[in-house]
């Protein structure tokens, strides 16, 4: 019979009596493996020979299992300081074991949460004790990462917990071996030629005419390929983009306008005395430019007139200091209810007459502390209703309404306070894996102090949602940093979908 030449290479090389796998047939026959692989699928494919495959998996050390290799693990490290301090069942300092056992700050963390669950001791207000007398080297999940950079595989119980310790990764490995089949058995016997075949049809074949006369290797479709990972839209931008769509088919039309924007437009408008704690570095970026020219003087003394004496006849406002220095200061906005703001004055497009409906799903910048649900920047789904005698009762209808369309059904409501609106709420959401609640969003109907200054006489509510929020309760991961930044979760990435 005749084979395309690789073909003929691993057919002679196969065995009729023991598996091969396809590294050691690359081995043999000096044949990459993708094309040992290929041939192996072709033949296989004709009958002459068959694969088996086995899936197994290989656990290894992550860099810092390696480095608890070493160095031991953390937890033991500070058992073996607080054994140095004295007695089993006495009570030492836990700052005076940390320091005793020079362990940096994430080993401290990573120490202090399995010392006690290991049962080595108790650790208390301040105070630890030891209370059990082992050898180190003994520990069981000590000696698996020996075990493991030695090839030897231990119990699965200690693979499972050093894999979510980030101590070791699994490999998934894959062998394929071949063996002969009867039919190859015969067929090999009554001799193989080389196929003149081509695989690749080249331009000289194309112009030297002789193409007519080839014969060609069939494709074979079902042999398996390398996963083709292209590029796509990031899921938080496709699912701003939904939101989008989403509130347009609602009858909202989209707000825009500058990300680095005037306290006046942030802060001031919004009824937030000057002196409040939101104000100040702590919560919000300033940035060090020229202050904002060309406001709207008018609203200016307005607004300032709010904020010393209040509105209408109940109102009494702040009596706090209030400066149009500080009203000038640029910062980059730490809500987009900045946007709704420009909007209402009539400063962005005119003066508006009710009912109208307005949103916008821009990023917002605040000095929070990065933590799985906190970064310093996100995604505000900001949004507002101007029409006569509104209530919390449409402010909920409308929530309801608009994540029921995300598939969002269990939506719970929280009486809150926001210094521009009254009353307020905010939402929750059910995480699905956790059960956890949640805060999705605030919200609320803006008071006479903000929109009598910007000249509007009827009800407006309004609201702020985290789009990264919304993204968790769609798809479940439980840290905003898995899609966002450098530590982002590739995978999830890839493989989830924004379903419309
Ligand atoms: N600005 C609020 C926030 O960032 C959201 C909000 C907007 C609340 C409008 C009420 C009204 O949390």
């Amino acid at each position: 019979m005749k084979l395309p030449k690789n073909q003929k290479i691993v057919f002679e090389a196969a065995s009729p009596t023991e598996e091969k796998t396809f590294e050691q047939l690359s081995e043999e026959t000096e044949l990459k493996l993708e094309h040992i692989s290929g041939a192996s699928f072709a033949l296989e494919s004709q009958g002459l020979i068959s694969i088996t495959t086995l899936s197994d998996s290989k656990p290894s050390l992550t860099d810092e299992g390696s480095l608890y290799l070493q160095h031991s693990l953390p937890e033991l490290r500070l058992y073996q300081a607080v054994r140095l301090l004295g007695e089993l069942e006495t009570e030492f300092d836990l700052s005076q074991a940390i320091s005793q056992s020079s362990l940096n700050k994430n080993e401290v963390s990573v120490a202090l949460s399995n010392y006690a669950r290991k049962d080595y001791g108790t650790i208390n207000q301040g105070k630890i004790i030891s209370s059990r007398d082992f050898d180190p080297k003994s520990d069981p999940e000590q000696v698996a990462l020996s075990s493991i950079d030695q090839g030897v595989e231990p119990d699965q119980s200690i693979v499972t917990r050093l894999e979510s310790r980030g101590l070791i990764n699994i490999n998934q490995l894959t062998t394929r071996s071949v063996i002969l089949t009867k039919k190859g058995i015969s067929e090999r016997k009554k001799g193989v030629k080389i196929s003149q075949s081509v695989t690749n049809l080249t331009p000289q074949m194309l112009s030297q005419g002789n193409w007519e006369n080839l014969e060609y290797t069939a494709y074979n479709v079902e042999a398996e390929a390398a996963p083709y990972i292209g590029g796509r839209v990031h899921i938080l931008r496709e699912t701003a983009e939904r939101v989008k769509d989403t509130l347009v088919s609602m009858g909202f039309q989209e707000m825009e306008g500058p990300h680095a924007d005037s306290e006046f437009w942030i802060n001031d408008c919004l009824f937030m005395p000057q002196d409040h704690p939101a104000r100040t570095h702590w919560d919000q970026f300033a940035l060090s430019v020229p202050p904002a020219q060309n406001l709207p003087t008018d609203i200016v003394e307005k607004v300032q007139n709010s904020h010393l004496d209040g509105v209408g006849t109940d109102g009494d406002g702040y009596h706090s200091p209030w400066s149009e220095d500080v009203a000038l200061g640029i910062d980059l906005r730490g809500h987009t209810t900045s946007l709704s703001m420009r909007y209402l004055s009539g400063q962005a497009i005119g003066h508006l007459e009710p009912p109208q409906r307005f949103f916008s799903v821009e990023k917002v910048y605040r000095n929070d502390t990065l933590d799985p649900t906190h970064l310093l920047e996100f995604f505000q789904i900001e949004g507002w209703v101007m029409a006569e005698n509104l209530s919390v009762r449409d402010l909920m209808g409308t929530f309801t309404e608009f994540y029921r369309r995300f598939g969002i059904t269990n939506l719970k409501f929280k009486p809150h306070y926001n210094p521009y609106t009254e009353p307020s709420f905010e939402l929750f959401g059910e995480h699905p894996r956790t059960g956890e609640l949640i805060e999705i969003g605030n919200s609320g109907l803006f008071r006479d102090e903000v929109l009598h200054p910007l000249g509007v006489s009827c009800d407006v509510m309004a609201w702020g949602l985290a789009l990264e929020r919304l993204l968790m309760l769609m798809y479940g991961f439980e840290d905003i940093r898995d899609v966002h930044g450098t530590l982002c979760d590739l995978q999830l990435l890839r493989s989830t979908g924004v379903p419309y």
